[in-house]
């Protein structure tokens, strides 16, 4: 009997510890205020701010302040709590902030309301959106 138990209480350790996100996979702060923040405001050609919609969309982008250029650091907390629930830690093409505005044919999911703001994981502002799900920080990776 001992030892079915034994086996038993590893599986179960072994499956929490793949639930948690792993040392490094912590979302940074300052990453999502100085490196992704500037996407949310970044006009693309063909497409609309992410903060024109979001701003009175899901997840909420707060709405900037008249002829502000960019957020507070109360709103830019207020920003980041909203959209941390939109990715998955340590894991971008799980993450719907990834997927979502991500062109189909290059992994994204079917449809956006908002549009397929990249062609291609290989664009440098996909790639610094999955370095901040991945747990990279502004010094440099972890
Ligand atoms: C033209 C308006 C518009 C723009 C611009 C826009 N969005 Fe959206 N977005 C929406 C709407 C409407 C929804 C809800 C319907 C849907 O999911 O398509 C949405 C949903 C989302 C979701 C939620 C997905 C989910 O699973 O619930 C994410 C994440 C998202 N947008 C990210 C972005 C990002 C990042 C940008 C900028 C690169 C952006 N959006 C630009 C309108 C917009």
């Amino acid at each position: 009997m001992r030892i079915p138990l034994l086996n038993a209480g590893f599986v179960l350790l072994t499956t929490l510890c793949a639930a948690l996100p792993a040392d490094g996979q912590t979302l940074d702060y300052a990453f999502f205020k100085e490196r992704v923040q500037p996407i949310f405001l970044k006009k693309r050609p063909g497409h609309a701010r992410c903060v024109t919609c979001h701003s009175h969309g899901t997840p909420p982008l707060q709405p900037l302040a008249n002829g502000a250029s960019t957020w507070t650091d109360a709103q830019s907390r207020a920003n980041f709590a909203a959209w941390k629930l939109f990715v998955v830690p340590g894991d971008p093409l799980k993450s719907r902030l990834l997927l979502h505005p991500l062109a189909k044919d290059a992994g994204g999911d079917h449809f956006h309301a908002g549009g397929k703001h990249w062609k291609s994981q290989d664009d440098p502002e996909w790639q610094t959106l999955a370095a901040w799900v991945n747990g990279q920080t502004v010094g440099g990776p972890k």
